[in-house]
């Protein structure tokens, strides 16, 4: 008897799985940021992309965070994707940012934001510049528009 629960338990979580889930990592909940300030990347930054580099911020919160990258005007900053997710608060995190990523001409356009897992709340990073010497916008355009728009994020209301 114990083993068809188990069974219907399994089967029932697959289906869970299967389930198209917009943003699958831990949202923010809240209508102001909070906690965790960061300092890196911070005002006047530019992260040079395909190398490593420490995000770094004062941990305020017990639990497991998740950073998000945001592209965009700091008045409409989209998420992109989970940098990396439930990792322990511990106050920094090596981050490679991916080649792909399209260079801004100054020191703003993307930014991060650290969400708690426990419970939603969050904080941002000022605006942030991507150098980028190898990007090439066709090539890129080219070989990823066909993944990229069937992961395009969605856009919070
Ligand atoms: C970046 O950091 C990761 C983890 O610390 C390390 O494994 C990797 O080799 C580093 N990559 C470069 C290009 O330095």
């Amino acid at each position: 008897m114990s083993s068809d629960f188990s069974l219907f338990s399994l089967f029932t979580a697959g289906l869970a799985c299967l389930l198209p889930v917009a943003n699958a990592y831990t949202q923010p909940v809240g209508d102001a940021p909070s906690g965790n300030p960061i300092s890196e990347p911070g005002l006047s930054s530019i992260v040079p992309a395909g190398q490593n580099y420490t995000i770094t911020w004062q941990p305020t919160t017990d639990g497991t965070v998740t950073l998000v990258l945001l592209k965009g005007p700091a008045s409409n900053a989209i998420p992109q994707y989970a940098i990396v997710e439930n990792i322990p608060n511990s106050g920094s995190y090596v981050w490679f940012p991916s080649t792909d990523l399209a260079p801004t001409a100054d020191a703003t356009g993307y930014g991060i934001e650290l969400i708690c897992d426990s419970n939603g709340q969050y904080q941002y990073t000022t605006q942030f510049g991507i150098s980028n010497p190898s990007y090439q916008a066709a090539a890129a355009a080219s070989s990823s528009s066909a993944s990229s728009s069937s992961a395009s994020p969605t856009i919070p209301s």
